[in-house]
């Protein structure tokens, strides 16, 4: 399974401003429909429980999209669950990936938040990574990676300037 990894978080490396969990507040036009363009490249998309929280308003089911919420509780999200389209699970990111993978998925898009990220690339779960560094600067905001003990190497692949302000889209390959 191929998984990549999209964040966007300002110059000093926040994915929220302050306490507030909308993040269309402070990001791009630009970073947005990137983001949409991928999404919609993807049948699989993988979140954590506080990610959904703060977009499950937003979020469109599909038929031929499967988003899965990783939470200790799922049971706590059954009656948001949909068969086929919305999952609530507490498996490792492991079996998860290759239950998924079993199913037929080969791509994965693993859309946040910090607690989520770290945990798979502390399991070496990540193959690519799209981060959107916006032209702020926050003091106060959830830091992009939840502080745990790992360390990955990384190539360089691309960055593109996405708008005058100065938005850029950077590309990297994790070196396994
Ligand atoms: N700027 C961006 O690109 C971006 C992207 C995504 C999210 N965000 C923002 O980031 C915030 C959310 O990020 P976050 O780091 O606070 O939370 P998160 O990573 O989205 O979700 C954390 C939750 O995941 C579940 N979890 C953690 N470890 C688990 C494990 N080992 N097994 C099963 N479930 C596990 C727990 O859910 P339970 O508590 O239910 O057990 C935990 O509370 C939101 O405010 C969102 O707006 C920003």
């Amino acid at each position: 399974m191929k998984v990549t990894m999209v964040l966007v978080s300002s110059l000093n490396g926040k994915i929220t401003r302050n306490d507030d969990t909308n993040i269309n507040l402070w990001t791009s036009k630009e970073d947005a429909k990137f983001f949409s363009l991928l999404r919609d490249k993807h049948k699989l998309i993988v979140m954590g429980r506080k990610t959904y929280t703060s977009i499950h308003d937003k979020i469109k089911l599909q038929p031929d999209k499967l988003r899965v919420v990783l939470t200790k509780n799922p049971a706590k999200y059954s009656n948001h669950a949909k068969s086929g389209m919305l999952e609530f699970t507490n498996e490792n990111p492991t079996k998860l990936l290759k239950r998924l993978e079993s199913k037929g998925y080969k791509n994965c898009l693993l859309v946040g938040g910090s607690e989520i990220t770290a945990l798979f690339l502390q399991s070496s779960l990540i193959d690519e990574i799209y981060l959107t560094i916006e032209p702020k600067i926050f003091g106060k905001g959830r830091s992009m990676l939840a502080e745990d003990n790992f360390e990955i190497q990384l190539k360089f692949i691309s960055a593109k300037k996405l708008n005058s302000q100065g938005t850029l889209l950077l590309k990297y390959k994790v070196q396994k």
